[in-house]
């Protein structure tokens, strides 16, 4: 396993629509292992695939303390099946470092997918976890939460952020939570 580079905005591959996958396989295994490695590195409650290079519908999450990795949930092909009511929680983005916004989701969803034995899970969430699948499938269609605030927010988040990769730093912000 090994920990990943984590693309940063305006990188094209987090703007594009990941494929599917059709076999899971070793290589999807592997990368869905280090992928989580790169989450817990960040540290992050989610990460796509997209984020690390590779545009394919993959995603790790663990909204727990991911102290012994005991929530850790994988996800191929994931999609949101059902979903109602309305929060608004702030969201940021270990592609948008130093990013903060206020982004409205749905409060409940039920998602489905498969893990990495071929059997499909099915996820109903509420809470940090709906936020997060709904933020990581996002990634999966080349959506930013920044896509999902005003244009007035966005074109300063954009700004920033150019600025940032400009400036080539990363970001020293370790203590709060990252999708
Ligand atoms: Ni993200």
């Amino acid at each position: 396993m090994s920990v990943a580079k984590i693309r940063i905005y305006p990188d094209s591959i987090l703007q594009t629509k990941a494929a599917e996958i059709e076999n899971i396989d070793g290589r999807v295994v592997h990368l869905a292992e280090d992928m989580a490695q790169t989450m817990y590195a960040a540290p992050g409650v989610g990460l796509a695939a997209p984020q690390v290079g590779v545009s394919e519908r993959l995603v790790v999450i663990d909204v727990t303390n991911p102290e012994g990795k005991k929530g850790l949930i994988t996800l191929v092909n994931p999609e949101i099946i059902e979903m109602e009511g309305k929060v608004v929680e702030e969201e940021g983005c270990l592609s948008l470092p130093g990013i903060r916004e206020n982004v409205a989701r749905a409060e409940r969803i039920l998602a489905r997918g498969y893990d990495l034995d071929e059997r499909e899970q099915k996820i109903e969430a509420t809470g940090l976890l709906a936020v997060a699948l709904q933020h990581e499938i996002d990634h999966l269609d080349g959506i930013l939460f920044i896509d999902r605030i005003s244009r007035l927010k966005r074109g300063i988040a954009q700004r920033k952020m150019r600025k940032l990769v400009q400036q080539a730093q990363s970001s020293e912000e370790k203590d709060y939570t990252l999708f």
